[in-house]
C-alpha cells in the first residue's frame, strides 16, 4: 500500500486485516505500557496535513492517529498562509510539502487533486504517501474504511457485513462518505444497499453504474418508513449545502429523511445507525441514547482505523500484531 488516493487500493484481504490491526491498536493503547509501545514504534516519521476544506473530525483523527504511533506532525488548514498566494502552483506545493515529510494527508474542496498530487509524486525521485482525506463531492477512502470497521464490529455477533442489508440516506448526490462506502461493499458477499434520498439528491450515475458491474444489488426509495423494518444498519447523512450553486438544498423538505425516537421504534433491535458526522437535524440528539446509535464510536473508531492505515503505510503493523499478546 503506498497512496491512498481512492477505494480501489483496498480489496478484502486488506479490509479484513486493516480490522483486525485497528482493534489490536485499540486494545494495545488502553494500557499505558500498551500506549508507550505504540508511541515508540515510528518516532523518525513526520506526516504532513494540508486540509484546505473545513474539517474537524478527519482532521483531528489523523492527527491523533499520528501521536498514537509516535509520528510528528504538520499542518497547513488554509492555502491563504502557503506560498499558493504568491503564485505556486498547486504541484510545486506538494512537491514542497514532500521534501520535509514522509506522508502528506490533503482535503481540498474540489476532486481530482490526492490524484494529481499522487501522479506527480511517482514522477520524482523521492515520492511520499499520498493520503486523500476527502476530495469534493468524490471520494473520502479512510472515512469508508472507518465505516467498514464501524459496521463490522457493530455486527460483530452476526457474522459481519455479509449478508447484510444497508439504507444510505441524505444527500447522496454530494455525500463522498456514501460514495465511497458504496464502492467498498463490492468485497462483501451478498450485502443489499437501500438508497434513500429526497429526487433531487439520488445517488449519481457513475456509482450505480459501478454497483451494477460488480453485481451489488441496490434499490432506491424515499420512503424511509417502509424501508426501516428491513434494514441492518441505516447511514445517515447530512444536506452537503456547501456545494450549493443555486440554493437548491433549501427547497428540500428534509423531514422525511431523518432518525428520531419514531424512527427507532420501527428499527430491529440488532440494527445500528451509522454518520459521518457532522450532523444537522437529520438525527435528533434523543437517538444518542439509544443503544443502536453507533455514530459517537464511529468517529472514535476513526482515529485507530487511521492509526492502522499509518502502522501498514510505515511498515510496522505485523511488528504491533506480534506484540499484542504482551499487553493482553
Ligand atoms: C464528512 C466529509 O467531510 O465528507 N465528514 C467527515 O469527514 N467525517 C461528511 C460531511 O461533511 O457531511
Amino acid at each position: 500500500m503506498f497512496h491512498i488516493v481512492n477505494t480501489d487500493v483496498f480489496d478484502r484481504v486488506l479490509l479484513d486485516d486493516l480490522c483486525r490491526l485497528t482493534t489490536v491498536i485499540r486494545t494495545v493503547a488502553k494500557s499505558d505500557d500498551g500506549a508507550r509501545f505504540l508511541k515508540d514504534l515510528l518516532p523518525t516519521r513526520r506526516a504532513m496535513l494540508y486540509f484546505t476544506q473545513p474539517s474537524t473530525r478527519t482532521f483531528l483523527s489523523m492527527n491523533n492517529a499520528c501521536h498514537v504511533l509516535g509520528i510528528r506532525s504538520s499542518e497547513i488548514r488554509d492555502p491563504e498562509v502557503s506560498s499558493e498566494v504568491k503564485g505556486e502552483t498547486f504541484e510545486d506545493s506538494i512537491r514542497t510539502f514532500s521534501s520535509y515529510v514522509d506522508v502528506i494527508v490533503m482535503r481540498t474542496p474540489e476532486a481530482g487533486y490526492a490524484a494529481r498530487a499522487a501522479a506527480l509524486m511517482d514522477s520524482i525521485p523521492r515520492p511520499v504517501p499520498i493520503i486523500n482525506a476527502g476530495s469534493g463531492k468524490d471520494q473520502h477512502p479512510t472515512q469508508a474504511l472507518l465505516d467498514v470497521y464501524t459496521l463490522e464490529r457493530s455486527f460483530e455477533s452476526t457474522g459481519g457485513i455479509d449478508g447484510k442489508t444497508i439504507g444510505m440516506m441524505g444527500d447522496l448526490k454530494r455525500g463522498r462518505t456514501v460514495r465511497s462506502l458504496a464502492r467498498l461493499m463490492r468485497h462483501y458477499r451478498d450485502v443489499r444497499l437501500v438508497f434513500i434520498a429526497p429526487e433531487a439528491f439520488e445517488m449519481e450515475p457513475d456509482v450505480k453504474a459501478f454497483l451494477d458491474e460488480h453485481g451489488i444489488v441496490y434499490t432506491e426509495t424515499r420512503r424511509l418508513h417502509e424501508t426501516l423494518p428491513e434494514l441492518d444498519a441505516v447511514y445517515v447523512t447530512r444536506m452537503q449545502s456547501e456545494h450549493d450553486v443555486d440554493d437548491e438544498s433549501s427547497g428540500v423538505n428534509l423531514a422525511p429523511f431523518t432518525i428520531g425516537p419514531l424512527e427507532l421504534t420501527m428499527m430491529r433491535d440488532d440494527a445500528c445507525v451509522l454518520h459521518p458526522l457532522p450532523r444537522g437535524s437529520e438525527i435528533h440528539p434523543d437517538v444518542d441514547a439509544d443503544p443502536r446509535a453507533m455514530y459517537w464510536r464511529q468517529e472514535r473508531n476513526g482515529m485507530w482505523m487511521r492509526a492502522a492505515l499509518f502502522a501498514s503505510v510505515f511498515g510496522v503493523a505485523q511488528e504491533i500484531m506480534d506484540a499484542a499478546p504482551r499487553f493482553a
